[in-house]
């Protein structure tokens, strides 16, 4: 595996990786890497022969007020986990090299970021699809891949390809990953070590909550109704707060009553203590 920080060389490695028509995937990550990085990067493989992973822990899609500074960064070991995993290459830049002093664009994709994340968090996406953009030019990839995990990010970076024309002719395809649970149904997230051993016990009530609230949907209940009910068990097993929780089409992700004939996503956000974290399920 070969690693970079710099553009002008990642650019001819990518060139000379994809000589003669190989084809070379596209895993962004911002590092701390766990099983759901991993199997991504597994994915990724699949469809192609070559797999470049990014580390970057970037700075525009973090608020003012969050965890950019405390956001973990171990780089030689993720660096030795990708090498394990057949990775060709990890394109680790600086901030200087990814925003170089003057820079001043930004990516707005309306609609889908409005809700959710993006309106927790001002401005998050708009982060988001600007490196994600910028990734997808400097990589060049055929395909990249994206985790469940984070729907509406999936979703921010899908109506960005198809907007801006990026899925050709490098980008083809954006592949979305199942997220990937702990044995107790908590999603991994680099997120899960600010837990505290009490906290993070408390934190299996999130993906339980919402298994209760889809099966109370697929019997017939309101949205509403199950919301009620997933707030209920948040709060009272440790949760501190609940910024969102809705049903939304899995697609447009605009906010739904009950269950009808799309295919509909369980989209929610809830704090312990000063971590937040995010998980969504299908339903229907
Ligand atoms: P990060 O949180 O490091 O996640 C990198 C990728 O891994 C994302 O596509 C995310 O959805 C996926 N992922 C995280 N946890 C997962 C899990 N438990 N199961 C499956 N996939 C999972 O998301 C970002 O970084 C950044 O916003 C980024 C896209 C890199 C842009 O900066």
């Amino acid at each position: 595996m070969q690693t970079f920080e710099r553009l002008d060389m990642l650019r001819t490695e990518v060139a000379a990786l994809t000589d003669g028509g190989a084809r070379l995937a596209l895993v962004p990550t911002m590092g701390a890497l766990h099983e759901g990085h991993l199997t991504l990067v597994r994915e990724a493989a699949k469809h192609a022969d070559h797999v470049a992973v990014s580390i970057f822990v970037n700075p525009t899609q973090f608020g003012p007020n969050e965890d950019l500074d405390a956001y973990p960064r171990q780089l030689a070991e993720d660096s030795a986990m990708l090498e394990a995993e057949g990775v060709s290459l990890l394109w680790a830049p600086t901030v200087g090299e990814m925003y170089p002093m003057g820079f001043a664009s930004s990516i707005a994709v309306e609609g889908v970021s409005a809700g959710f994340c993006g309106a927790n968090r001002p401005g998050h996406f708009d982060g988001v699809a600007t490196v994600v953009c910028k990734l997808f030019h400097q990589v060049l990839p055929h395909v990249a891949l994206f985790g469940e995990k984070d729907w509406q990010q999936l979703a921010v970076i899908r109506a960005m390809a198809r907007d801006l024309d990026l899925t050709r002719p490098h980008v083809t395809d954006i592949i979305g990953v199942p997220t990937v649970r702990e044995p107790d149904g908590l999603a991994m997230s680099s997120r899960n070590r600010y837990l505290t051993p009490p906290q993070r016990a408390a934190a299996a009530a999130l993906p339980n909550a919402m298994q209760l609230a889809k099966a109370e949907m697929e019997m017939g209940a309101p949205a509403d109704t199950a919301m009620a009910t997933l707030r209920e068990v948040l709060l009272t097993s440790g949760f501190d707060s609940v910024d969102y929780a809705n049903l939304a089409d899995a697609g447009s992700l605009q906010v739904l009553e009950k269950l009808g004939e799309e295919p509909a996503r369980l989209l929610v956000a809830a704090r312990i203590g000063s971590t937040r974290l995010i998980d969504n399920l299908a339903v229907g």
